[in-house]
């Protein structure tokens, strides 16, 4: 067998899109994959200067993750909340991973771990109800924050900063609250770095070589996720077994970029649209992180896949039917959650008023698994391709290993593609026009 599961941990599984791709034509893209391959691993090209993400699992230093460790622990004990000040890329990784681990509508007591409310954000996004709710959680509460970002120029997190720290401040006092503000951003660059040297806020690096939306297995993400109560150490473990599953050049053995493949060829064949679909909540933001990788990375010169994100079977009942009978320019890759709780069960009732009792006996997971099995053969019978990501359980390590899984893919999907998956000069166009809007000195006659 030359395609198939393949046997990783993470695993792609592509039988449901054999009606539209003979797989004969992933094997034509080989010869373009190895080249890009040698580029991405060999850094022979000036994107090339951006993929510090590709080793830092194991860049990362033992001493650099025992201080994320000694900081967060810090945190925990000093603070009810800490507060995360970013966006983009240096929001989402931490906020996919805390949702993912505990799931943010739960009502798990703070000290159980990472189910907890413990992390909040500000910061990516202006709105001042928002705000004035943050404020009012952080009532009667102690609190630290962690301001991330690389450039220090960010409008959204650079303002709620300077909200924050006046907060900060009048809560604690100078002093106090100069010793509850860690920072996260350039090694010698930018506002952060200067008023971390000038107050002496503890500060971490996001290195040079890794674009923000890269940044997940870095401090970015990191700081965070330990404040959260997950386990860093795993994350880790698992992203560097993705490494080293994923630096197979050979189509064939690579299930990145597998997918990579796959989803080019689609695009070719008009299918400009992918939908990440879900059936289990916790992915939500994972699913806002894989839109901003893919968005960001590919959307550029006229091209591009338009990433979109969907959580069922909650939107089945509202997106259902725009999938099955919707233009045909979609395809679908599903994340399976395969290991999810199984206790839960239904019992029949004497009366069967509500037509149930065919279900008894059944447990909600299986229920859940089947409308997924009936909606994946609904839609490709419809004319949309699905293609299966299966992750055998949603741990520290499994998610490290995600994270990993798709930055590589959403990589060789973009060289493929014929952009720079690593810059996003578009991002500028509406922060010019708001600063022309807003009246920031230099930018008057543009
Ligand atoms: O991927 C990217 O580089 C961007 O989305 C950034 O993460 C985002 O704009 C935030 O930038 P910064 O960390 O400089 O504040």
């Amino acid at each position: 067998m030359k395609w198939g599961i393949i046997e990783l941990k993470i695993s792609l599984d592509y039988a449901k899109i054999s009606g539209f791709i003979e797989t004969e034509r992933i094997n034509s893209i080989q010869e373009k994959g190895y080249s890009l391959h040698r580029i991405l691993q060999h850094k022979t090209k000036e994107e090339c200067a951006y993929l510090g993400w590709l080793n830092i699992p194991k860049d990362i230093s033992e001493s650099e993750i025992k201080r994320i460790i000694h900081v967060s622990e810090n945190i925990r004990s000093q603070s009810d909340h800490l507060v995360v000040i970013g966006i983009g890329g240096s929001y989402l990784g931490a906020r996919a991973a805390i949702q993912m681990m505990g799931g943010e509508s739960t009502n798990h007591d703070l000290d159980s771990g990472y189910k907890s409310n413990r992390v909040l954000f500000a910061g990516h996004n202006m709105s001042s109800d928002y705000f004035n709710d943050l404020i009012h959680q952080l009532e009667g509460k102690e609190v630290s924050l962690n301001v991330i970002s690389k450039s220090s120029t960010t409008t959204e997190p650079a303002i709620a900063f300077r909200l924050l720290k006046e907060y900060m401040e009048t809560k604690y006092g100078r002093q106090e609250a100069a010793r509850r503000i860690y920072v996260t951003t350039s090694k010698d660059k930018g506002a952060l770095r200067a008023m971390a040297d000038r107050e002496g806020y503890q500060s971490f690096v996001i290195p040079e070589d890794i674009g923000g939306r890269y940044s997940v297995l870095t401090p970015v993400g990191l700081l965070p996720m330990a404040v959260a109560g997950i386990n860093i150490e795993q994350v880790l473990e698992g992203a560097r077994a993705a490494m080293e599953d994923l630096s197979e050049e050979s189509l064939e053995a690579n299930h990145a970029y597998q997918y990579a493949a796959i989803r080019n060829l689609f695009y070719a064949q008009g299918k400009t649209t992918e939908v990440l679909v879900t059936y289990d909540p916790r992915l939500f933001y994972f699913s806002e992180w894989y839109k901003q990788l893919f968005g960001e990375s590919e959307g550029k010169d006229g091209k591009g896949i338009f990433p979109a994100a969907m959580n069922f079977t909650t939107d089945l009942h509202s997106l259902g039917q725009y999938l099955q009978d919707g233009p045909r320019n979609i395809f679908e890759t599903v994340l399976n959650v395969e290991k999810q709780d199984d206790s839960i069960i239904l019992k029949a009732t004497e009366d069967d008023v509500d037509g149930l009792n065919y279900l008894s006996g059944r447990s909600l997971d299986e229920i859940n698994k089947k409308a997924m099995q009936a909606a994946m053969d609904a839609h490709v019978a419809g004319g949309v391709p699905n293609l299966v990501i299966n992750i055998p359980d949603l741990t520290p390590y499994h998610m490290g290993y995600l994270f990993y899984f798709f930055e590589k893919a959403c990589a060789m999907s973009g060289l493929l593609m014929g952009v720079n998956p690593f810059d996003q000069p578009g991002v500028e166009a509406y922060k010019t026009n708001m600063f022309r809007i807003l009246g920031k000195p230099g930018y008057e006659a543009t």
